[in-house]
């Protein structure tokens, strides 16, 4: 498939209807995707057809099912180059994902006295569970400084990283605020020279990047289904066979366990140990849809679609008297947060909203951040899918100028 903007928005229903009256500008991607039809489809054709719980039932309804479920894991590997689709475990989303990590590998392996590093550029995701695995289990916790540009200062990690006593680093692939791109493979060797393990939350980067794991020699790496163009309620954890060996399992119950008696219970062998209870069946099918839908489209042709979006996009907003951007990254996707003059980013966002245009206002759960950059009372974002159009930049571009004149 080439890439033709106008044939792919062809296949998301949403982006041809009227908002009171008015076309839809969707310009909030980076917080949830809206949906193909190919993914639509897949999921009614599973309940419609081929729907049952899976690795339970000895029937043919249950094992066409099930084999839909680990199709789905073996096509998220094949999506991220993991070794082996063992090393896929289905989560709810990224949160969860980091979670799952930080109980499992941070309450299982690391010891009190360990330390993780973490960001001062992350989503509160990947900040919070961290804060949590400190106070409960005796870790210490670090923060990667943010430079100006809204790049991570890699001086100050290999200064984090000095003493030897980090178990995990765990930062972002892409910011969600700034749209940088972190560069990966070098904060995955400085981690592992320094004797740590390394977590990337990649929710904004696999959207617009292709992500290799063993390229980037990642110990984790989690995504989400619901900005990937696929449902919500399914998220993924990669990580080393190794490690999830290695690991006691997070939730107790169904699927997870290879035996219980009353005295007690073992556990089954990853990735079934970390997926306790009926998992969101419905959803991995239509994450494999979403897999394909992109993969068919070809990342490499996403990103360059992107890669010009960006430039529009640094083009028109830097006409915009009184706009502020955050962060100027060298290496970026296509997300943009903004102030206008002294306007509160609700309000801002309101009146892009009479114009028919949707952008997140807030803090976009990164308040350290905001905080960082002098920003407490929060930004509007613009954030683009690869149904984003550069017409779509352009009427963001002018009205936000007609913004400033209301404001004014
Ligand atoms: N994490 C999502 C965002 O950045 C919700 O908007």
């Amino acid at each position: 498939m080439s890439f033709d903007v106008r044939k792919i928005r062809e296949d998301f229903p949403i982006l041809a209807q009227m908002q009171r009256g008015k076309p839809l500008v969707f310009l909030d991607s980076g917080a949830s995707a809206q949906k193909p039809r190919q993914v639509i489809g897949a999921m009614m054709r599973c309940m419609e057809s081929a729907y049952a719980n899976v690795h339970r039932g000895a029937y043919y309804l249950s094992e066409t099912a099930t084999e839909a479920y680990e199709a789905s894991r073996r096509a998220v590997a094949t999506f991220l180059n993991a070794a082996r689709a063992e090393e896929i475990v289905f989560t709810a989303n990224s949160t969860m994902a980091i979670n799952l990590v930080a109980h499992c590998y941070g309450r299982g392996i690391l010891k009190p006295g360990q330390a993780v590093v973490t960001s001062e550029m992350e989503h509160h995701a990947n900040m919070v569970p961290w804060q949590m695995l400190r106070d409960a289990h005796g870790i210490e916790l670090r923060y990667v400084r943010v430079t100006d540009a809204g790049e991570l200062d890699l001086e100050d990690l290999a200064a984090k990283l000095k003493d030897g006593k980090v178990g995990l680093v765990a930062v972002t692939h892409m910011s969600n605020v700034l749209g940088t791109v972190t560069p990966a493979a070098q904060i995955a060797r400085m981690a592992h020279e320094a004797g740590a393990k390394v977590l990337f939350d990649g929710s904004q980067a696999a959207v617009h990047r292709k992500v290799d794991v063993q390229a980037l020699d990642a110990d984790f790496y989690v995504f989400t289904g619901h900005k990937l163009y696929g449902p919500t309620g399914i998220g993924v954890l990669y990580a080393k066979h190794a490690l999830l060996e290695a690991m006691p399992p997070f939730l107790g119950g169904g699927d997870m366990i290879a035996t219980v008696s009353l005295a007690g219970s073992t556990w089954a062998a990853p990735p079934a140990r970390f997926e306790a209870g009926t998992p969101a069946i419905v959803e991995a099918i239509g994450l494999h849809a979403a897999i394909d839908y992109v993969t068919a489209i070809g990342l490499p042709a996403i990103e360059a679609h992107e890669r010009a979006l960006v430039d529009h996009a640094m083009a028109v907003l830097s006409q915009v008297e009184g706009l502020s951007l955050l962060g100027r990254a060298q290496d970026r996707g296509g997300v943009f947060a903004f102030s206008l003059d002294n306007a509160h980013a609700h309000d801002l966002s309101t009146l892009l909203d009479r114009a028919g245009i949707a952008v997140r206002a807030g803090r976009h759960c990164a308040e350290p951040l905001h905080e960082r950059f002098g920003v407490e009372g929060g930004t509007c974002r613009a954030s683009f899918g690869l149904y984003t159009t550069p017409e779509e930049i352009d009427f963001l571009g002018a009205a936000l100028v007609k913004a400033r004149e209301f404001f004014a």
